[in-house]
């Protein structure tokens, strides 16, 4: 099991030590032309998780690929870029001028509509312009995520990103205002454990394809759940916020949650949850 963080939650060129403490770097969402985001306020801290609304603010394509991109190579750990746009051709030629990394479609960009055909389509188009390893991240509020898992997976994907954000607004407590500049924005955080454990059980069972497990991943606890329904590989997103040496502090709680339950590695729990639990997996290998 690898540890990433969540798109949008590291900036690996001001925090490479970060960078560095996870397995691979997931870059920020990159649109085809520079995109400055959402009006403030961006950010609102809620009681169950965090709300954004950035607007998928970044430099574009052309000077993402000239400037960043040399500088992430040179952290030393595999890139991952997530690639964003509002047609399918321009996610796939976003992927045509990508080479040497593991790319992350965003189909949860605003404009861009997440049926499943349009997701597949958006698949297909990049599929037939790389062989670099494509990964679908999904929204969890499809009505039917397996669906669309289906429908990627036809489409040439090799594998997911469960999940992104979901819809949320918060309130100033005495105005009654929304906090957000835009009202509404991506609710992260604890309050999408269930929804993320949910969705990658749900895209597991349908699909049996890798998966990247996320949303609300504050513990190694957490991480093990998303493993045991079927995510081989687990990002961290907003604990990056409050803790930067999360990577670190997850790998060690999870070695110790899985040396609790008596299995040798983190890899012996993947896809538990769908067999009978840990208890009918160890009388099988015992
Ligand atoms: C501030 C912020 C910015 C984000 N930007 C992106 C982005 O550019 N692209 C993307 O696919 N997801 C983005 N996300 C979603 C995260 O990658 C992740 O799917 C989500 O936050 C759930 O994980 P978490 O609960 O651990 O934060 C962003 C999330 C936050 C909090």
């Amino acid at each position: 099991m690898r540890i990433l963080n969540a798109s949008g939650c590291l900036d690996a060129l001001t925090a490479p030590d970060v960078a560095r403490s996870l397995d691979a770097f997931v870059s920020k969402t990159v649109t085809p032309l520079p995109r400055e985001g959402n009006a403030p306020v961006r950010i609102a801290e809620t009681d169950v998780g965090m709300l954004n609304s950035i607007g998928l603010a970044n430099p574009g394509r052309d000077a993402f690929v000239a400037e960043a991109l040399p500088r992430l190579r040179a952290l030393g750990v595999p890139v991952w870029i997530s690639v964003g746009g509002f047609a399918a051709h321009e996610y796939a030629e976003t992927c045509a001028a990508l080479d040497d990394v593991t790319i992350e479609l965003n189909l949860s960009c605003p404009n861009v509509e997440e049926a499943a055909d349009t997701a597949a389509a958006i698949v297909a188009a990049c599929r037939a312009l790389t062989n670099l390893p494509l990964y679908a991240k999904l929204s969890p509020a499809n009505s039917d995520i397996a669906e669309v898992a289906r429908a990627v997976q036809g489409a040439g994907a090799d594998g997911l990103s469960l999940v992104n954000t979901m819809r949320g607004t918060a309130l100033d407590e005495e105005t009654l205002e929304p906090r957000l500049g835009t009202w509404s924005g991506g609710l992260s955080g604890p309050a999408l454990k269930p929804v993320a454990l949910a969705a990658v059980y749900a895209c597991w069972r349908a699909t049996r394809m890798p998966i990247v497990g996320m949303g609300g991943v504050m513990t190694g606890r957490d991480a093990l759940e998303l493993v045991a329904v079927g995510a081989q590989d687990v990002a961290l997103g907003t604990v990056l916020f409050r803790d930067p040496e999360a990577p670190q502090r997850v790998r060690a709680e999870l070695a110790a949650e899985v040396a609790a339950l008596g299995v040798a590695d983190v890899d012996d729990v993947h896809g538990v949850a769908h067999e009978g639990g840990l208890s009918a997996r160890l009388s099988l290998t015992r």
